[in-house]
């Protein structure tokens, strides 16, 4: 058995270590991957950090962290019949039981009993990881790795524009973080008219009008609402997208809502939101979905070909490619809101 490098979380407290450690061996159902490209998510970083959330999520401890990702299968473990050593890979996090309610009625992604990967179990900042059979999605040559490592996230978005049915319409999407601006990507070649972004970094907004965003608005100076309500001559957006989990901009965005606008929310606000539910959804006609994951798998199909055929631009979301070795670097920089999408490569050299 040879070794591998890893960040693993090791202990209660902030920061993460690089380990030498064996490289796993697939057990029935699972595959081993060759990491070729893994990505630093906002999720990471709470782990990393060690923060409340965090404590409560992981199970245990030493785990290795990480779980965007995209590589080649190298090893199958028993039962192991969809795939093949060779094959290219992007893995889905959401782990399905395959028992519960959800899982026998067409809606696996929302499982009730989930296991997260790279959150309840070791995860992908590492040369090799295990994988669920069903969780690594084969992925055509024409993407590149570094993309095949956005797909998770950008999932979530794709499936959002999605769901707010944006073609010929007025959309807004509140921040632009990585989501966000796979959100803005994803309207743009969905066919929105209008594409308004919210966001307090001025760096995120450059990056959303690069990708197509029609008007740029930041709440540190002017009062989104008003703005919003000018542009679509006083009728409100069609629909919003939340990717900020701000408590104060989602109650904005149902302001600035149309009548039978639709909503959907992807961001995890950290406290309750208080709304007007007479004034702000029911006579408003509001059609609200939450946003949990990719649909497995007709968001990946959707989101496969939309990047087979070139036809979302990730390219400025991606700020950093650092080797594996510089995680610490990857999450001061996010930390820091020096970046946007940070890359890790397990294979290039320091
Ligand atoms: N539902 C899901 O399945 C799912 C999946 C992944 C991420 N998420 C959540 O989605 C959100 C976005 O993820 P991300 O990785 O892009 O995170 P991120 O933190 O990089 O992006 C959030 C953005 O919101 C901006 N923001 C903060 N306050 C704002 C305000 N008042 N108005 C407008 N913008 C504001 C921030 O500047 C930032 O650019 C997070 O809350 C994350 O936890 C949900
Ligand atoms: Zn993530
Ligand atoms: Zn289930």
């Amino acid at each position: 058995m040879g070794k591998m490098k890893a960040v693993v979380k090791a202990t209660a407290e902030p920061g993460a270590v690089l380990q030498n450690m064996d490289i796993p061996e697939p057990g029935p159902k699972e595959v081993l991957v060759k990491v070729k490209a893994t990505a630093i998510c906002g999720t990471d970083v709470h782990i990393y950090e060690w923060n409340e959330w965090a404590q409560k999520a992981v199970r245990a401890l030493p785990q290795v962290m990480g779980h965007e990702f995209s590589g080649e299968v190298v090893k199958t473990g028993s039962g192991v019949e969809s795939l093949f050593p060779g094959d290219r890979v992007s893995g889905e996090t959401h782990a399905p039981c395959g028992k519960c309610y959800q899982c026998k009625n067409g809606e696996q992604h929302i499982c009730a009993n989930m296991i997260l990967f790279g959150v309840h179990c070791n995860g992908c900042f590492a040369q090799y990881a295990i994988l669920p059979e069903i969780c690594a999605r084969r992925i055509p040559e024409e993407i590149p790795w570094e993309f095949g490592a956005m797909m998770e996230p950008l999932g979530t978005s794709v499936r959002a524009a999605q769901e707010v049915v944006c073609s010929g319409s007025n959309v807004a999407v509140i921040g632009c973080g990585p989501i966000g601006l796979g959100v803005v990507t994803a309207l743009k070649t969905m066919g929105a008219y209008r594409i308004i972004v919210t966001d307090v970094s001025e760096d995120r907004l450059a990056i959303a009008k690069e990708l197509g965003a029609t008007s740029i608005l930041n709440p540190m100076n002017c009062d989104v609402v008003s703005a919003v309500m000018e542009i679509t001559d006083g009728v409100g957006v069609d629909s919003f997208i939340d990717a900020s989990g701000n408590v104060k901009a989602i109650s904005d965005g149902f302001k600035f809502l149309r009548k039978g606008g639709r909503v959907a929310l992807i961001g995890l606000p950290s406290r309750p939101l208080e709304i007007d539910l007479v004034s702000e959804v029911i006579f408003k006609e509001a059609k609200i979905v939450g946003i949990h994951g990719r649909k497995m798998f007709e968001t990946w199909t959707v989101m496969e070909n939309l990047m087979a055929g070139d036809l979302l631009d990730l390219k400025p979301i991606v700020t950093h490619v650092l080797p594996l070795e510089q995680y610490g670097k990857g999450f001061e920089l996010l930390k820091q809101g020096k970046a946007c999408k940070v890359i890790l490569d397990p294979w290039l050299e320091e």
